[in-house]
């Protein structure tokens, strides 16, 4: 048992460079933004903007903006508040779709 978990642990230090953007791969999925935004941000109903590949700083901004409001959108301005923190994560993930 203790090798497993040092194997383990062994396994996610060399995948350090990949953690962040696992991370907000999760965060993506777990938040739900994947229902609307499509798998990997690659969104398959026209009402709902394709956010792959789009840049991370622009991404951050726009969920920034959502969050104060400065954009309105009733939907984005609700889920915005839930990546709050994560934002850089979601995007570098989605940046790199
Ligand atoms: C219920 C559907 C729905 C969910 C869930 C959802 N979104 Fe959105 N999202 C939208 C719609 C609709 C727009 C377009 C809003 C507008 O026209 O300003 C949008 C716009 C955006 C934009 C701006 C894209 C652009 O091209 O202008 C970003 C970034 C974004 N969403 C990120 C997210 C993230 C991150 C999540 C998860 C935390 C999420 N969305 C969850 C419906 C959704």
């Amino acid at each position: 048992m203790k090798k497993v978990l040092l194997v383990a642990a062994a396994a996610a230090i060399s995948m350090g460079s990949f953690s962040v953007q696992a991370d907000g791969g999760a965060m993506y999925n777990n938040l739900g933004c994947s229902g609307c935004h499509g798998a990997g941000g690659k969104s398959v109903v026209p009402s709902y903007p394709s956010l792959a590949g789009k840049d991370a700083a622009w991404l951050v901004q726009q969920l920034k903006d959502f969050q104060t409001g400065a954009r309105k959108d009733a939907t984005m301005n609700a889920m915005a508040g839930m990546a709050a923190g994560h934002e850089q994560a979601i995007a570098d993930y989605l940046a790199a779709q």
